[in-house]
């Protein structure tokens, strides 16, 4: 069959690179890809927001399955429209992608089916809001209810910040995700994600994997699309998956059913697991990136019959079988980012560079001009490896890094290491 991947980054070449060793896979798409996808899949300028286009170049192409990879496209209602063309597709619908374009919205099934998540209010006027921030007290959570490229949500450490946050968002920083915020307790414990698929009964658990958000080592400095990640999380432990399955995923998939939006596509549950077991943080309603990236290298089993089933059902039956491995990917940025960045610098060396079965390189940002290889993204490569544990793929991965000659590139040194010193002890 063909297959089209809507998406550019990193995630997007995992994602191609799995369905390409599918047997089920013919000709890939990309729409846009990137130039790391070259002779996986044929890179197309098509328009996600245009659904009409997307339609009609599936069509023409003759497309069985069309993968979505990034949320914006999954909340604008393109898997909805290829649904009512009977095109097969992997994702949720516009509504039930709610549980990631709207925080309000899943609060409020938290609260209505019981899942343990922090208390909260939802707030669009500011005197409610600041009221509401003094009641709870500091450390407090202020986040925009809409999609926000993960920047709308701050922590604050005082009452002061708060109302500062409050005043931001409602005062329109993130424009309409920030017509109305939420204001939640701040939750202590370890974060990790969980991910599952779903076809709006049925779920078939994936794996675990914990990413590290913030751009500089030990976890400090601005929050970026993710520096790095591995699966899987040793905080996840088979009671705490357990326990995330029957207290979390499961009330949401019959919550979403009972409510009239069945969801279908991948969960991934961002989870503080606090001292009284796990506690939902926010969804995603697409894989994350670059957790996917370590989530490909793990998957043993075809990944194309899931991604099927979640659009036409039966993906409890699906078999799934992974690598007794842990995979680890190291981001590597533009010097700069998350701030401001120079674009086309050449990257030399990509060749000789994670070269072993063991490793991959994933592309993020980048294209090829004249035989060259230029950055042109924030994000750039996920140097990616496997090993028997997440110290021996750690070790992998900064091998095949240490090659790349990229002086305008840079990374964190330490990917990893909360489980690294867990392995120690
Ligand atoms: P989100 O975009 O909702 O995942 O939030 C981004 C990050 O903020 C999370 O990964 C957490 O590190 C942090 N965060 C969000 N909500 C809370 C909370 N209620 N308590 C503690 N940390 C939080
Ligand atoms: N790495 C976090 C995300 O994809 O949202």
């Amino acid at each position: 069959m063909n297959i089209l991947v809507i998406g550019s980054g990193g995630r997007e070449h995992a994602l191609v690179w799995k369905i390409a060793q599918s047997p089920l896979a013919n000709v890939i798409y990309a729409a846009p890809g990137n130039s790391g996808m070259d002779g996986l899949a044929t890179c197309v300028s098509l328009n996600s927001s245009n659904h009409n286009a997307v339609v009609a170049f599936c069509h023409e192409k003759n497309i069985a399955l069309v993968v979505v990879g990034p949320e914006v496209p999954l909340v604008e209602g393109l898997v909805d429209r290829l649904d009512s063309e009977n095109i097969t597709a992997f994702g949720p619908s516009a509504a039930a992608a709610r549980l990631e374009g709207s925080k309000g919205f899943t609060k409020d099934l938290c609260a209505r089916y019981n899942i343990p998540t922090a208390a909260y209010g939802r707030f669009t006027e500011p005197e409610m809001a600041h009221a509401f921030a003094i009641k709870m007290g500091a450390p407090i959570v202020i986040k925009a209810d809409g999609l926000a490229a993960g920047k709308g949500v701050i922590i604050a450490e005082t009452i002061a910040q708060a109302h500062a946050a409050i005043d931001d968002i409602l005062g329109g920083q993130f424009g309409e995700a920030g017509a109305e915020l939420v204001i939640e307790d701040f939750l202590v414990g370890e974060e990790a994600s969980f991910f599952a698929l779903c076809d709006g009964d049925n779920i078939l658990p994936l794996a675990t994997a914990q990413d590290h958000k913030q751009v500089g080592e030990g976890d400090t400095g601005p929050n970026t699309g993710g520096m790095g990640a591995y699966s899987p999380a040793a905080v996840m432990t088979d009671e705490m998956t357990r326990r995330t399955i029957n207290e979390i995923i499961l009330p949401t998939v019959r919550g979403m059913k009972e409510e009239g939006h069945p969801f279908r596509g991948v969960f991934f549950a961002g989870l503080m697991i606090t001292d009284k077991g796990p506690e939902l943080i926010e969804y995603n309603v697409r894989f994350g990136d670059p957790e996917c990236q370590v989530l490909m290298m793990r998957m043993k089993s075809d990944i194309v019959p899931a991604l099927i089933a979640c659009a036409k059902g039966g993906v409890d039956k699906v078999d799934m079988t992974w690598h007794d491995t842990s995979a680890l990917t190291v981001v590597m940025a533009a010097r700069g980012y998350p701030g401001n960045y120079d674009k086309n610098t050449e990257i030399r060396r990509l060749d000789q560079a994670g070269q072993d079965e063991n490793t991959f390189i994933f592309h993020a940002g980048t294209k090829k001009e004249n035989g060259k290889t230029l950055a042109t993204g924030g994000r750039v490569l996920n140097v990616t490896a496997v090993g028997e544990n997440v110290s021996a793929a750690r070790d992998r991965a900064y091998a095949a890094l240490d090659q790349i000659d990229w002086p305008q590139g840079f990374c964190r040194r330490d990917i990893g290491w909360r489980a690294i010193k867990r392995e120690k002890e």
